[in-house]
């Protein structure tokens, strides 16, 4: 590990202190708050990885110093040396007795996010500095557990990472959702899926998954959609519905194991009631099919035309009844891409499986058999008057050794989203992109 030394000694994370109890460390951090009561300024620092207290008593650093030190402002950065002190009362457990202190920077007086409530249009307009909010952070770190807890799963389970390009020539989810760019003197689309480059990998590699930005022009302004997401995409050479879903809850349980494993304190920072995550860490997860998931919306007196896809009302109608995400399986292939593998049973069907989540959060995953017969696949390409020329490369993986195969694509934000139990999209990725918002 790269250490950083000043005052000649090695920088501690905030949150490891009590390991160093009785001992003079050095802190890096910022200023988060301060009090003073004349001969003692009272100091909340933080660095990251947590807060912590620090006292300087006038006596403690030279006259300049203490001086300095009561007059930073918000967000001022600083380094502090001191001795780590249990303290049961602490946040932490801990506070640090000032021997040394060295402003780095004095911050601008008027830190724009003060400690009040703010409008989400404001902190969203600073959010490079809204970063810094403690519940920011905790989601920010569910989010790279959860991302490690992906990368974990797949290499266990045998899966191989391949990476799809983001520059593609054609449409993978519909044309109405595509970002056009200028590409030298032509045109491309930023991908919405890897998916058809995940199956190419998977008739070379067996067990393949792609994760990467995908992006959406999402026209609708909903707390569910974003313009850039990331996506998560196994595909599998001989797997067919049944072992899509398998792998699918096998899958988002184990990352709900994780968080509640190894990142209970950011779940109470946001006060998460884990009681209602809880049943989603085990398996199996409830199944049913679209028709009989219809039965239930109508049951219930929501509003729903059978044959048509589910929006959140419908959504929600059906996955209440559940204490965990909960799988719709066999769509009406009209609803569905044109890619899905129609049930030999029964051609109005697509062989595709959604997963909803508990709680209201809606869909998080949305998979499939894919059609590895050709002329079959043709005809759902002509049928949706998507442009050959640019599907050929899709239809050689059926001309050359095709197999039964599917796969699935877990939104990350969704998922973070519903883990986290958050209402709005934007808080689960760092820098939101939606319809009027591309800055910061
Ligand atoms: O259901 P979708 O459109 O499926 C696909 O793209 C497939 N090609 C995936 C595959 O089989 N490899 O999208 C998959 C998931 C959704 O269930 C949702 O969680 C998320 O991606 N998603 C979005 N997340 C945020 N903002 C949006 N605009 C999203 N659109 C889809
Ligand atoms: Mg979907």
């Amino acid at each position: 590990m790269t250490e950083q030394v000043h005052f000649g000694l090695k920088a501690v994370p905030i949150s490891r202190l009590k390991e160093h109890s009785g001992k003079e460390v050095l802190v890096q951090g910022w200023l988060y708050n301060m009090r003073s009561k004349g001969k003692i300024h009272f100091l909340q620092v933080r660095d990251g990885s947590g807060i912590v207290q620090a006292v300087m008593g006038v006596n403690d650093v030279p006259a300049a110093d203490f001086e300095t030190a009561g007059k930073m402002t918000q967000e001022s950065s600083l380094r502090i040396k001191g001795i780590v002190r249990e303290d049961a009362r602490a946040p932490g457990g801990v506070e640090l007795s000032v021997t040394g202190f060295a402003l780095v920077h004095q911050a601008e007086p008027n830190y724009p996010i003060q400690p009040k409530e703010h409008g989400t249009g404001f902190l969203m307009e600073n959010r490079h500095l809204w970063l810094r909010s403690k519940k920011t952070m905790a989601i920010l770190r569910i989010r790279d557990e959860v991302i490690r807890a992906i990368r974990g799963f797949f290499h266990d389970e045998g899966f191989v990472c391949v990476d799809a390009p983001i520059f593609t020539p054609n449409a993978c989810e519909g044309t109405s959702t595509l970002f056009q760019v200028k590409y030298f003197e032509d045109f491309a689309y930023l991908t919405q899926s890897g998916q058809l480059y995940g199956e190419a990998s998977a008739m070379a590699m067996g067990k393949v998954y792609v994760f990467g930005p995908t992006f959406r022009a999402e026209k609708s302004k909903t707390r569910r959609h974003l313009t850039e997401f990331w996506m998560i995409e196994p595909e599998a050479a001989f797997y067919d519905l049944e072992d899509v879903m398998k792998l699918a809850e096998d899958f988002v349980s184990h990352l709900v194991r994780k968080v509640l494993e190894n990142r209970m304190e950011d779940l109470k920072t946001l006060e998460r009631d884990v009681k209602k995550l809880e049943p989603a860490a085990n398996t199996p997860y409830p199944r049913i099919t679209y028709h009989d998931a219809a039965k239930v919306i109508l049951k219930k007196g929501v509003e729903f035309n059978v044959g048509d896809d589910f929006g959140a009302p419908q959504e929600t109608a059906v996955s209440e009844d559940y204490d965990r995400p909960l799988m719709v399986h066999r769509w009406p292939s009209a609803v569905k891409a044109f890619y899905m593998k129609r049930d030999p049973a029964d051609p109005s069907i697509a062989l595709g499986v959604d997963m909803i989540a508990s709680e209201g959060y809606g869909e998080i995953i949305g998979g499939s058999q894919r059609e590895d017969r050709l002329d079959l696949l043709l005809e759902r390409i002509q049928q949706n008057e998507l442009p050959l020329d640019a599907f050929q490369w899709f239809l050689d993986l059926r001309r050359y050794g095709s197999v039964p195969h599917g796969g699935f694509g877990l939104g990350l934000e969704r998922t973070l989203a519903w883990i986290t139990g958050v209402d709005h999209l934007r808080e689960c990725i760092p820098f939101p992109r939606m319809l009027y918002k591309i800055y910061p």
